[in-house]
């Protein structure tokens, strides 16, 4: 009973015989019906769909080309450093990362310096100081780092100033007294 109903089942799901397939000769006929006129028109036709169809190509193509060598121009005419910076150091950070950072050249020495010793940065022979003058120039400022530099070299030269005025009076108190 129960094998009865499956194979009900099974017939009822299975699909119909197949459409007959489209015979080749009501292809022929058909064809044959067109006239030569006809033919050639439709040759005609075709070739001219596909010589629009590999001019639409070509079109595409240069317009491409144009576009890759504008890219490139407007490459070429920014500043090395700033082309070294995209190249050397954007791999590892976004812009805004190094944007947000003012400080001078040394400043900007020691930072490349650190990227390079510490984390890896690998630059060409020439390439730190093209980095660090864009860097420099385009995110001025002092470091608190060159702050102290600077005042320490304040307080260097100031110092020596002293040293050397108080040795010219010593002298000359002695001088007097001899
Ligand atoms: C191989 C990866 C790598 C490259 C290349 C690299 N850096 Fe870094 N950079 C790091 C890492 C890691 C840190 C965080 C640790 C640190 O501060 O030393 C960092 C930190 C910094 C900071 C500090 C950011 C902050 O928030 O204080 C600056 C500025 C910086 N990098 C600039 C540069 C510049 C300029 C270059 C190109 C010369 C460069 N980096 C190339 C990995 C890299």
């Amino acid at each position: 009973m129960l094998r009865a109903a499956c194979l009900a089942l099974v017939l009822a799901l299975a699909p119909g015989p197949a459409p007959a397939e489209l015979d080749a000769e009501a292809y022929e006929t058909e064809a044959g019906a067109l006239t030569e006129a006809e033919r050639a028109a439709m040759r005609a036709r075709l070739a001219a769909e596909i010589a629009a169809e590999q001019a639409r190509a070509e079109e595409a193509r240069l317009a491409a080309a144009r576009k890759a060598a504008r890219i490139e121009a407007e490459r070429a005419a920014r500043p090395l450093g700033e082309r070294l910076l995209e190249a050397r150091c954007l791999t590892c950070h976004d812009a805004g990362q190094i944007d947000r950072i003012a400080q001078g050249s040394l400043g900007w020495t020691a930072t490349v310096l650190r990227m390079e010793w510490l984390n890896g940065a690998r630059l060409d022979a020439g390439e730190r100081g093209a980095i660090v003058a864009h860097l420099a120039a385009r995110h001025p400022g002092r470091s608190r780092a060159e702050w102290a530099a600077v005042i320490a070299a304040g307080v260097l030269a100031a110092l020596v100033a002293c040293g050397a005025s108080l040795r010219r009076r010593a002298k000359r108190a002695a001088r007097r007294q001899g």
